[in-house]
């Protein structure tokens, strides 16, 4: 038999509701619910997967660097505990290992959330590769086993994740809760401060604050009010509602990050600016213009509409050590593709320009 390779592009799903904090041992199965937005091809990565008997053992290979898994790097090992339920599952003899090889479009470690669209790319080349037909829903159960965002990321549009019910054995996933074209003038400006890899991942991160933190304990009940605001606000399409919540939400999650033992903290200094600067220009105006939002890592999402896109951009003029700004919207999910990143030979395809 010939081996098929199978290729997805899929692109970050970045949260106006946060996940943070996780049920201890279980595969990202999240304390709170999240709410997030698929960005569009603006920021996207590609992963190819194929599986033969020729090759020698499991390999992934993200942006030309082999990646092993390891405590430090938990999702790879949770990426290869999925590949080897999909192998079980297509009833591939033992000896048949995989091949991943993916590429990202944007820097891949800076809390851009490339483990979203790198979580979803893989559940879906993989189960092209291996002819499976498995649903959306179980794709997005897959996919947040490697990483919890990536199951928001294998849908287009407004994407809902809900949280672990009380007894707890029910499996997890994301919903599509707002088509793509909803609300098309909804922006995501991303503003790269800073490419450098953060000092806590996330994995650890989703442990430590629950454990650690006071204030935590009145995290998950936050956020499930500020999911139920956010669902209301997008279905009016009021900004000046969607932004509050999206900044508070932000400020929330961090402020759990700063309270853990040892305290996390991914901002700074320049993100604290932006964070004063925004204040500033939708205190002005009585209207919520540019609405923060950060991840993991220092560089702000700034949300906004497509009417206040313009004084968003010229308040970053007056922003030092802006590296760059990648303007997205709404994406509408990922895609299959036919153009490979791995030859006929099981050699990755090197790519002069990104994806
Ligand atoms: O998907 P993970 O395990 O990297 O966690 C994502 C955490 C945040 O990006 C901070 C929030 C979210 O909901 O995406």
């Amino acid at each position: 038999m010939r081996e098929s390779i199978g290729t997805a592009i899929a692109t970050p799903n970045i949260a106006m509701v946060k996940y943070w904090g996780r049920v201890k041992n279980e595969y990202n199965m999240p304390l709170n619910s999240s709410l997030g937005i698929t960005l569009d091809f603006s920021l996207k990565t590609k992963t190819s997967v194929v599986f033969s008997h020729k090759l020698d053992r499991d390999r992934v290979i993200i942006d030309g660097k082999d990646r092993i898994a390891g405590q430090n790097n938990e999702k790879i090992a949770n990426l290869i505990f999925v590949m080897n339920k999909l192998k079980k599952e297509s009833g591939i003899d033992r000896g048949t290992h995989g091949l991943v090889v993916s590429q990202n479009s944007f820097p891949s470690d800076a809390g851009l959330s490339a483990s979203s669209s790198g979580g979803a790319a893989f559940v879906l080349a993989a189960n092209d590769a291996l002819n499976l037909a498995l649903s959306r829903k179980q794709l997005s159960i897959l996919a947040r086993h490697i990483s919890g965002s990536a199951c928001r990321s294998v849908y287009g549009g407004i994407v809902g994740w809900k949280r672990t019910p009380a007894d707890g054995t029910e499996e997890s996933y994301g919903e599509e809760v707002f088509a793509w074209d909803w609300w098309p003038e909804l922006r995501d400006i991303v503003v790269i401060l800073e490419e450098k890899k953060k000092k806590v991942p996330s994995s650890m991160g989703h442990d430590i604050t629950p454990k650690t933190s006071s204030l935590y304990k009145c995290r998950p009940e936050y956020a499930e009010q500020s999911f139920e605001a956010a669902l209301e606000a997008i279905r009016r399409r009021d900004f000046d509602r969607l932004g509050m919540v999206i900044m508070r939400e932000s400020n929330s999650m961090h402020a759990t990050m700063l309270d853990s033992m040892p305290p996390i903290f991914y901002l700074n200094d320049r993100s604290l600016e932006i964070i004063q600067a925004s204040e500033e220009l939708n205190e002005g105006s009585g209207h919520i213009k540019s609405a923060y939002s950060f991840d993991a890592g220092p560089n702000p999402h700034l949300f906004t509409t497509q009417r206040y896109r313009n004084e968003v951009l010229r308040m970053l003029d007056g922003i030092d050590g802006v590296r760059m700004i990648i303007e997205v919207g709404v994406g509408s999910g990922p895609q299959m593709s036919e153009e490979h990143l791995i030859d006929d030979n099981f050699r990755p395809v090197l790519q002069h320009s990104k994806p």
